[in-house]
């Protein structure tokens, strides 16, 4: 199959065509690039799950073009998810609600719940508005890749395998969205995102509801065993939005750690660092790549970078880990935590 990058208008019509048709299409977000598909058709839900090579216990999540729209899909809503449906769609916020009859199972891996979000991209509205349906839409890589920010990052994923590609430039926040479950008693963010869990605690406590915002899996356990995170969130393996060439997590203040490492192992080894500025030359490293200082802009590039790191020929890639960990350092440590080891 020919893959063909359009852009609009061209290409709003073409994606809407083949949506209609019961194709598979990638187009921009805010967040990632996303391989859409008609949420409603089990055929081409199949084919979603099928072209990314995506186990089918991992649920994608449901776009659509409007909050009354997300609201008639879902099977549930309640007060809490209005109030964050108001503060941040569209927006890269998924909520977690009790599955709408009209939504596939398969795009939901079997559960009775579904992640639904409004992007906040003009070129993805214009597409749900014009579609008129919710469009299921993981992100638009191999499943287990890093995720594209870019259609040149999509097509070199799935070129061949998909039949357009709708370019809208890079994406402005660069990170997946921040998927919060709203079916338990209290909110609980399952993958962090732009929309950080102090920005969901602040809307909730405003609103005047009196509840709890938690993060992580339920069991609070780093290293439960992968079912029961599997049960808790299907897509968040701890590998994950990984580069192909090994790659290995490393924190300044572990710097010896590192200077020993690459003496041993290092030894005939092209090693690429991806770091933040103004770290001290490290010998043996072949070249580095360097992150933005700034949380927004290191989120927009970090995905970009790795890429860029696992073209570059290395045989192993060192990542530094951010100090700060509050606000959006929270889901830029989560996709490294997942992208890289740590350094043995
Ligand atoms: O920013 C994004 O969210 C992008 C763009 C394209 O919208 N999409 C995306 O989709 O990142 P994907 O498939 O790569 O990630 C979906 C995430 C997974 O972590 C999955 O486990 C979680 O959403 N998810 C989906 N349905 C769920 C459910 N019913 N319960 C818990 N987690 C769910
Ligand atoms: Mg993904």
């Amino acid at each position: 199959m020919q893959t063909s990058i359009q852009i609009p208008p061209v290409a709003v019509a073409l994606a809407v065509d083949l949506l209609t048709g019961g194709n598979v299409v990638a187009f921009p977000t805010e967040t990632v690039y996303g391989l859409g598909a008609d949420a409603t058709r089990p055929d081409a839900v199949e084919m979603v799950y099928r072209v990314k090579g995506r186990p089918p216990n991992n649920p994608l999540i449901i776009h659509t073009a409007d909050t009354a729209a997300a609201e008639h899909c879902a099977g549930g809503w309640n007060p809490a998810a209005k109030i964050l449906a108001q503060a941040f769609w569209p927006g890269p916020l998924t909520m977690v609600l009790p599955r709408g009859p009209h939504i596939c199972k398969a795009a939901c891996a079997g559960l009775d719940t579904m992640a639904i979000r409004v992007p906040n991209h003009p070129i993805a509205l214009e597409i749900l508005n014009r579609f008129g349906r919710p469009v299921c839409a993981p992100s638009a890589n191999l499943s287990g890749h890093t995720s594209p920010t870019s259609a040149a990052h999509v097509l070199a994923e799935l070129d061949g395998r998909i039949p357009l590609i709708v370019d809208g430039g890079n994406c402005t926040i660069g990170l997946e969205s921040t998927v919060v479950d709203m079916t338990t008693d209290s909110p609980r963010v399952l993958r962090p995102g732009a929309v950080t869990l102090e920005m969901i605690q602040r809307q909730i406590a405003a609103a005047g509801l009196n509840l709890a915002v938690l993060s992580g899996a339920p069991d609070g356990s780093a290293d439960s065993p992968e079912e029961t995170r599997a049960m808790a969130s299907p897509g968040l393996f701890p590998r994950h939005y990984a580069p192909r060439t090994p790659a290995f997590r490393f924190s300044r203040s572990s710097m010896p750690g590192v200077l020993n490492w690459l003496k041993e192992a290092g030894i005939g080894r092209r090693v690429i660092l991806v770091a933040f500025p103004d770290l001290p030359p490290i010998p043996g490293v072949s070249e580095v790549l360097t992150l933005p200082a700034g949380g927004a802009a290191c989120a927009q590039q970090l995905y970009a970078t790795l890429r860029r790191a696992d073209e570059s020929g290395g045989d192993v890639i060192l990542l530094e880990m951010p100090e700060l960990r509050s606000g959006v350092w929270a889901a830029i440590e989560d996709r490294m935590n997942r992208a890289a080891q740590e350094l043995p």
